[in-house]
This record gives C-alpha cells, structure tokens and sequence, in this order.
C-alpha cells in the first residue's frame, strides 16, 4: 500500500500529480522558430517521442526562411525515425490548442551586453505574444525562452493570464548544466554522475548550491578533494559563459536548444523530475516569495511547480540578493509596460 505521506513532503499526491493516465501526443509551438536558438530547439524537440505536431512561428515576412525550416527539418526525419507533422505559420492565433508554447523570440544579446539590457525592449515583444496564447491556447504550457528570461517568465505569466503552474523559463537549468560539465571534466567523471544546482537569476547573481552537490550520491563536501575544488573559477566560468560562447561564434545554440528539449520532455513524458527552472514562488525558500527566478521545481504533464527546500546561511543571503535584483528590474518593466499600454489607450 502506497504509505501516507504529509502535505509537505515531495511524494505527497496532491492536485499537482497528472493523472496517471497514457502519455498522450502532444503539439508544441516554436514562437522565433527563424533565430538560432529557435530554429535548433525545432531540430532537438522534434525527436521527443510524444511530440506528434510541430508548428514554426515567425515574424510576417519571413514565410519563405520558415518554409525552408520545416522542409530542412522535415529531411532528417527519415535519419531519425522521427514522425512528427511540422506546419509553419507567422499567426500567434495558428498556436491555438499547443500542449506546449516555446517562446525564444526577442532580440538577441550582442557581446558584452549584459541580458537585463534587454529587458524593456523584449518585454514589449514578449508581453504581446503572452496575452496571444494566453487567449488562444488557455490550457497550454507556455516556456520562456527570451531573455533576460526571469523577467520574461513574470512579464508573460502577467500578460498571458495563465497560472503560474503554466509558465516558466529556462531559467538557470542550463547553468546548472554547464557546471555539470565542468565538475565532471574536474573530477573526471561521466557527467550523469554529477547532479548538481544552481539557483537564482539566469546571470550575474545565480548561487550555486554546492550543498545540493553529489558525484556518484556522495555529497561533495565530503570528498576530500573538495577543499581545492576551483569553486569561485568554476561559478565564474559559467557566469560567463553565455557571453564567451557569443563572443566568439556570435549566439549560443547547442545549450540551450538541448536544454529546452530536456524540459519539454521531461513535462509532456509526465516525469516529475526536479529541475531548476525559472518559476514563480510565493514562499517555497525560506519564505522568500512574489518573484519569478530560477529554483528546483517539479514538472510534470500539468506544469512546473517549486519544491520547497532549505538552503544553508550563505546560499540563503545569495539567493536574497539575486531576488532583489530581479525583482527590481521585474517590477520596472511591468511598469512601464502598463504605462506604454495606458498612453496607447489615451
Ligand atoms: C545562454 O546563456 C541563452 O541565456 C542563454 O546561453
């Protein structure tokens, strides 16, 4: 018999656990599916085996680029056995009915632009497309792509309408991936033996938690290696990584584009695993709350949802630090967001 479990802990059934019923194929929409990152999450989505649709969505005016998309596409299929029907539109309104809306669309970081230099600019796009599927796709999973991609999951969780179990970002999963790496080129291990996190704002702020840290199940402070482990070179190297990967080929592609598959399976798979994504709390850490930033969230079949968990003294003051940051700028951004909107309407 399935033991009794309280409200709190993660195995507690609760209104969050899908159904368990069969996976049921899903259609995912791609909105920016012409720029870098959009165009290779198609390639890495479409090989997730629940995926039976695709739609490709660009600006007006680039019908023949995402025609060509979805034809290039199309011929790695028979390489892959992939089967999935690929359509392309330049209509929000075609996205209607998506079990997943990924959006990468905005304008992209040049080198040595910082992301929150974005913010105002990507939010105007970004607040339009949310208020779109939150109308035309109400029951849809919508995943933030565009950066700076906290302030954009708050600015579409706002403008959709759609509860915040439907909306997240990327967030600091792909952080957490490049320290992954790193800490398996160390250690030299296979990179699935490490899982490690890394929480807070997709940038300069995020907070490693080496208390959340295992190689091969063992904690890493109880390696005895650990003590000359390069942990500031290492956060730093991956602070800047984005930056260095633009820098030197223009856009970061191959990351993220995996990254974004990962979660899109890991929710149409209904797997509820935790990953750390861009996601709003109310109250999950330490009782830190009203933001959307990266934290370890479950994701299953009916969205993301934050998984309470206790953080040691200085992972708590990093993390306070990063939400006063985001929230500072998120809070700027919806305003003035609401200011353009009331100067529209006269
Ligand atoms: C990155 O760091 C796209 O912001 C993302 O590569």
């Amino acid at each position: 018999m399935e033991e009794e479990c309280s409200g709190e802990c993660l195995c507690a059934r609760s209104t969050e656990d899908a159904s368990p019923t069969a996976i049921s194929m899903a259609k995912v929409t791609i909105i920016g599916a012409t720029g870098n990152v959009g165009m290779f999450a198609a390639h890495t989505v479409s090989e997730i085996p629940y995926v039976s649709e695709m739609l490709l969505i660009g600006r007006p005016g680039r019908e023949d680029f995402l025609r060509g998309c979805c034809h290039d596409l199309s011929d790695s299929f028979a390489a892959r056995g992939t089967h999935a029907r690929l359509s392309y539109s330049t209509r929000l309104a075609d996205a209607e009915n998506s079990d997943i809306v990924i959006c990468t669309a905005g304008i992209p970081r040049k080198p040595d632009q910082d992301r929150n230099e974005l913010a105002f600019e990507n939010a105007k796009i970004v607040a339009e497309i949310a208020g779109a599927i939150g109308r035309c796709s109400p029951d849809t999973i919508l995943f933030m792509v565009t950066n700076p991609v906290d302030v954009m999951t708050a600015v579409a969780l706002k403008h959709s309408g759609l509860q915040p179990r439907q909306v997240f970002g990327l967030g600091t999963h792909l952080d957490s991936m490049r320290l992954k790496s790193l800490i398996a080129r160390y250690f030299r291990v296979h990179v699935s033996e490490v899982h490690t996190r890394i929480i807070g704002e997709h940038g300069e702020s995020m907070v490693p938690l080496w208390s959340a840290t295992t190689i091969g199940g063992i904690q890493i402070r109880n390696l005895p290696t650990f003590s000359g482990l390069p942990t500031q070179d290492m956060i730093d190297a991956v602070r800047t990584s984005g930056q260095t990967i633009i820098r030197d080929k223009g856009s970061t592609i191959y990351g993220p584009g995996e990254a974004i598959a990962t979660l899109v399976r890991t929710i149409l798979g209904d797997e509820n695993r935790i990953l750390t994504v861009s996601s709003y709390i109310t109250s999950e850490i330490h009782g830190i709350g009203d933001v959307c930033i990266g934290v370890p969230a479950r994701l299953n079949r009916n969205g993301v949802f934050p998984v309470p968990i206790w953080l040691r003294d200085d992972e708590v003051i990093g993390f306070q630090d990063s939400v006063k940051k985001i929230r500072a700028i998120t809070t700027d951004v919806l305003e003035r967001l609401e200011e353009t909107r009331l100067e529209k309407s006269g």
